[in-house]
């Protein structure tokens, strides 16, 4: 296969699909990978680092999008990048497609086929490829949290693990996965005081194991009036896999809360799981509403591309070989976990709960492979 990887156009996104490590096993592999030129450099691979193991540098996305068959990229494709896609030409790459109506008809009237990293599933790990990224981003939630919180960023002025004179911050993170767990992991490492709030109870049991010194809770047994005003930093975290995030805390909470502490919707991607978030940019991360501030940066990752990078290229090499090797036809039929990333398939919408959420015809990928 021809494969090809663009450079990524989102606003200070610097990660890229494929560094030289994955292009050299590709080739190996028998296909050829194509690569725009600097699309690596944000992450520390240079254009002669992709040359010295055989990839072949193109100039423009144009040139990208013309000669290739295998598209891999990192966040979902600008309209731009949409405008480019050819029918039967496959995407592979994160989609979020259930916070935008207007990429998912883009991307069937392109008639592509689309594969989203963050819907694949696996026997052993929930969302193997969402979990690289939401370790990162659930780690970063906590230190853009207690950067956000200082005073000279407009926030209350308190340090999140206070001092020995001075009590630490109360940090309240909603959803105890992947994002959650590693948001946990730093917040009580920095020692600030912890509650988690989750629904699924053998995850409330693994969480309390953890972190014994916090206060684990299921959200249901909680109204948020009663304990918003209690917290410095509440990070939103939750995540029904492929639909629009549940909105835990409502406008009508803000004004129970305490003055300039933080809101970090890591689920933002998911539409947000806050009804005040809306999407913001590493270069403009932040908002204020009813003297709270938001932090809902839709590509945390990107802050830190180097590490990004090299964790999703591990955790994606392996199901980019297996496409590449087999094809698009084999990789469905063999695997439905493979089969729950197909989002589109030419010009027919395969994922239900994005069909559902719009009103658009779904296409059951079971009846098409
Ligand atoms: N902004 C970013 O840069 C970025 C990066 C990575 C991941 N994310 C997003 O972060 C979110 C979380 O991802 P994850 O990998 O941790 O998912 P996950 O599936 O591992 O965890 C989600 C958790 O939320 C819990 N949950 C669901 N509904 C809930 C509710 N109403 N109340 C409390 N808990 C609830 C689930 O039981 C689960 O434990 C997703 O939307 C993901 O796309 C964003």
């Amino acid at each position: 296969m021809i494969i090809g990887v663009p450079k990524e156009i989102k606003n200070n996104e610097f990660r890229v699909g494929l560094t030289p490590q994955s292009i050299e096993t590709l080739i190996d592999n028998g296909h050829e990978v194509i690569v725009e030129s600097n699309a690596g450099i944000g992450s520390g691979f240079s254009d002669e680092d992709y040359i010295n193991i055989g990839a072949k540098i193109f100039k423009t996305p144009n040139d990208i999008y013309e000669k290739s068959e295998l598209i891999i990229k990192v966040k979902e494709p600008q309209l731009s990048e949409t405008q480019l896609l050819k029918p039967n030409q496959i995407l592979f790459t994160y989609l979020h497609l259930a916070s935008s109506k207007n990429l998912t008809e883009q991307l069937l009237e392109s008639k592509c086929t689309s594969i989203a990293y963050e819907t694949i599933t696996s026997d052993s790990q929930g969302l193997p490829l969402l979990t690289p990224m939401s370790e990162i981003a659930g780690r970063l939630s906590i230190q853009a949290g207690a950067r956000c919180l200082e005073k000279h960023s407009g926030g209350s002025g308190i340090l999140l693990g206070g001092s020995s004179y001075s009590p630490p911050a109360n940090t309240l993170v909603i959803g105890g996965g992947v994002v959650g767990y590693n948001a946990a992991l730093i917040a009580d490492g920095m020692k600030s005081h912890l509650t988690i709030l989750e629904k699924n109870n053998e995850r409330i049991d693994f969480l309390k194991n953890e972190f014994p010194k916090a206060q684990i809770l299921n959200i249901d047994d909680i109204n948020m009036e009663d304990i918003v005003s209690e917290y410095d930093l509440i990070v939103g975290a939750v995540l029904i896999p492929g639909a629009q995030a549940p909105q835990i805390i409502q406008k009508k909470h803000l004004q129970l809360m305490k003055h300039s502490c933080v809101m970090v919707d890591v689920a933002i991607d998911q539409g947000g799981c806050f009804e005040t978030s809306k999407a913001t940019t590493h270069e403009d991360p932040t908002y204020v509403i009813d003297n709270v501030i938001h932090y809902c940066v839709a590509n945390m990752p990107g802050a830190v591309p180097r590490t990004s990078t090299i964790s999703l290229n591990t955790a994606t090499l392996p199901y980019i070989q297996k496409l590449a090797n087999s094809g698009i036809e084999a990789f469905c039929k063999n695997s439905a976990h493979h089969l729950n990333g197909l989002s589109t398939y030419k010009g027919m919408l395969t994922y239900k709960p994005v069909a559902d959420l719009f009103k658009l015809t779904y296409s059951s990928p079971i009846d098409i492979f």
